[in-house]
């Protein structure tokens, strides 16, 4: 017999109850019970049945989501003095694209904006929404309050309200605007302006022109060159075919998230270290860094720096932020308004976005997207462009982050695609493009942890785009910088370099293109000349944890695989001359050169931010197997250079097109196939 522990009676007594004594105390079988107990015991376990259910529908999903989060895997570089392999990724590779989808089409709220700023500055009744609305100007009584910044970047204060009677002007960037009814409340909403009487300037403006430049930086968080081709086709079309663009495939990261990537594009310094002036980052404020947007201002440029998301600002997120607005035209302070209008649905922002990423809008007024009719980041652009109109002709430098829409979701960016481009071809057609570089960039690329633990994320994470836009008449003066931007498209480049660059326009440099030292190394160089092809992660100083290149050794030239390649080339050269017969059949000489291309990444550590059960699963580290390599061929002693992926099968295929890499004169005089001269070598010679 075993013997019972008091503790276990109640579950297991029943068994052994003496005929006497009637047990009720298992809600599975009340066989014992008398009728009194009955009905007491049956309430008690409706009870602990609908406590049981509250603890699974709370537990089940909390412990699912503990179970299943995705943890960190983390990758360092294997060697970063090797020189750079730029990483050529497919943007639509299918181990990505299951997190790659469009989100349904943002509403905004649909109520008619009565107020708006013209392009004079002019605060005026909309005509036309006033007719939809069968309203007249005089029905309405509207009031202004100024909003101003306190001497932080956490404050904002309203005026008290005064009578605003349109059109009229309000000598303030941001102010919010309230018209009523018969006391009815019918509209409001913070208005922007640029207004240029309310800036104090210690330096006076000088005139933009084909000599002095101004700079329009437009960033977008989280971007990676390859969402950027996923999610922004059209802006990206227009940027490259309509603008002419340089493209850079080989921008990298050079830290973790936005701010040790912005310090080094605006200061070409590095955060947290002795570099910049500040040490204690909670109480000392980002005024005394040297950015570049100060170095403009100094050269007669007007400045504004735009950014929103005000929870998360890049200066502001857990640090000190700046005392003194930082730039003539500041926007932070509108959106910490706009916050503090409606506190109440930015505190719940986070909620509503996560469900909106889910598809599921459960906010009537419009998407937590959209501040009152427009999306925010069309809020942002506007203001953009009412500091174009403003300083038109005027030297400026513009620096534009947008936050929220992609810092955590990576397909709400598709919603900027169609606005990107009205705007980009809005500031060409009006002229604003006309005599100053555009830089069109991101920070780095999606950091959400499903995306970068699979082998493409984690490459597109370090690799955020970068867009250049030159003015046509420096690229014909000093023909370098085409030249140099066209080669430097394909090599290793940082947001160093991009700052170098800034300094070059800056100070209408473009013959002599810059570079800067930092302990006796160069580190920053100038885009507007070629970078060498050699250059490493550490000669860039990028840190093994964000370098993406890839990395090769060779192989020995009388090798299997070697010989397989080459015979694979050859093949794939005769298969394009087969159409031309006047072309001669190749054959191998001799092969040059065969490099084994691989990923220099390594898997180091994990982590781990709880009890996921994705910690015992090894991440997703495809081996890379690529060739490049370099053969000869007869008759006519072509050299031909191509790259080859090795298929599942262990077939060779071929990636991008085979490319000649010595001089064919009048070989191939034979033909016209333009395509086809560089390969072809005519028969008879
Ligand atoms: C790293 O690469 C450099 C340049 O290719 C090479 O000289 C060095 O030996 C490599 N180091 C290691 C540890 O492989
Ligand atoms: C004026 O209102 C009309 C109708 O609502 C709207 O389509 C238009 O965009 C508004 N104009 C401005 C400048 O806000
Ligand atoms: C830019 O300004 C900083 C101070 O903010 C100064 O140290 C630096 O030398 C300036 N750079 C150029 C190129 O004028
Ligand atoms: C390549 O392999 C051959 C034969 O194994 C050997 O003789 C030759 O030295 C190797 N060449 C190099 C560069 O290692």
């Amino acid at each position: 017999m075993r013997e019972m522990k008091g503790d276990d009676e109640g579950i297991l007594a029943t068994g052994g109850a003496s005929p006497g004594r009637p047990l009720c105390l298992s809600c599975y079988d009340f066989s014992g019970c008398i009728n009194r107990q009955y009905s007491r015991m049956m309430r008690k376990c409706r009870v602990i049945k609908v406590l049981l259910w509250l603890i699974a529908i709370v537990m089940v999903p909390y412990l699912y989501m503990e179970i299943t989060f995705p943890v960190r895997y983390m990758f360092r570089h294997a060697n970063t003095s090797s020189s750079c392999i730029i990483p050529s990724l497919n943007p639509y590779d299918p181990s990505i694209m299951k997190y790659v989808w469009d989100p349904k089409p943002l509403t905004c709220d649909p109520s008619t904006n009565i107020l708006t700023v013209d392009n004079h500055g002019l605060v005026i009744f909309n005509k036309s929404a006033l007719a939809i609305l069968k309203l007249s100007m005089n029905q309405l009584s509207c009031t202004y309050r100024i909003l101003r910044r306190q001497n932080d970047d956490v404050s904002v204060k309203f005026d008290e309200p005064l009578t605003l009677s349109p059109p009229t002007r309000v000598n303030a960037d941001f102010f919010y605007t309230e018209c009523s009814i018969d006391g009815k409340l019918i509209f409001d909403q913070i208005l922007t302006n640029v207004a240029k009487e309310s800036v104090h300037r210690t330096t006076p403006l000088l005139e933009e022109s084909a000599h002095h430049l101004s700079v329009v930086m437009f960033g977008v968080d989280s971007v990676s060159r390859s969402a950027s081709i996923r999610k922004l086709p059209k802006t990206i079309r227009y940027l490259r075919e309509e603008l002419g663009s340089y493209d850079l495939k080989g921008y990298m990261k050079v830290g973790e998230n936005t701010l040790p990537n912005l310090t080094p594009l605006l200061t070409g310094r590095r955060v947290w270290t002795s570099e910049v002036p500040i040490k204690d980052y909670t109480t000392d404020p980002f005024d005394p860094f040297p950015f570049l947007w100060r170095n403009f201002s100094e050269r007669g440029a007007a400045t504004l720096y735009a950014e929103d998301f005000p929870e998360i600002g890049t200066f502001t997120y857990l640090t000190r932020g700046f005392v003194r607005p930082p730039t003539d035209h500041y926007m932070r302070p509108f959106w910490l308004g706009a916050v503090d209008r409606e506190r109440m649905r930015s505190k719940l922002g986070p909620i509503f976005l996560y469900l909106e990423n889910k598809n599921v809008n459960l906010q009537g007024g419009g998407s937590t997207l959209c501040y009152k009719d427009r999306p925010k980041h069309v809020v942002l652009i506007d203001y953009l462009k009412q500091f174009l109109i403003t300083y038109k002709n005027k030297r400026k430098m513009m620096f534009s982050f947008l936050v929220e829409f992609s810092h955590e979701y990576p397909n709400f960016l598709s919603y900027g695609d169609g606005d990107f481009l009205e705007f980009l071809k809005w500031m060409k057609t009006n002229g604003h493009l006309d005599n100053t570089v555009l830089v069109f960039f991101s920070d780095h690329g999606s950091r959400i942890d499903e995306i970068r633990n699979t082998f493409v994320g984690r490459i597109e994470d370090r690799m955020p785009m970068l867009h250049m836009v030159i003015p046509d008449h420096i690229k014909s003066k000093f023909p370098n910088v085409d030249t140099s931007l066209k080669i430097n498209l394909n090599r290793l480049t940082t947001p160093f370099d991009v700052h170098q660059t800034m300094i070059d326009v800056l100070n209408s440099d473009f013959e002599t293109p810059t570079k800067s030292f930092i302990d006796g190394t160069v580190r920053s160089l100038s885009l507007l000349k070629s970078i060498p092809e050699g250059r490493s992660c550490t000669d860039a100083w990028v840190p093994e944890n964000y370098c993406a290149c890839y990395t090769s050794t060779p192989v020995n030239v009388t090798d299997r695989t070697a010989k397989a390649l080459a015979g694979a080339m050859i093949r794939d050269l005769n298969k394009r001359l087969a159409v031309e017969h006047q072309c001669a059949t190749l054959a191998l000489d001799r092969v040059t050169d065969v490099r084994h291309v691989l990923s220099g990444l390594q898997h180091t550590e994990t982590d781990n931010k709880g009890i996921s059960l994705m910690q015992f699963f090894r991440p997703e580290d495809r081996a890379l197997q690529r060739y490049d390599l370099t053969i000869e061929t007869v008759p006519g002693h072509g050299a031909f250079e191509a790259t080859y992926h090795v298929t599942s099968g262990s077939e060779f295929r071929l990636v991008g097109d085979i490319v000649r890499v010595n001089k064919y004169g009048s070989q191939s005089a034979c033909i016209t196939d333009k395509l086809l001269r560089p390969l072809c070598y005519c028969k008879g010679q």
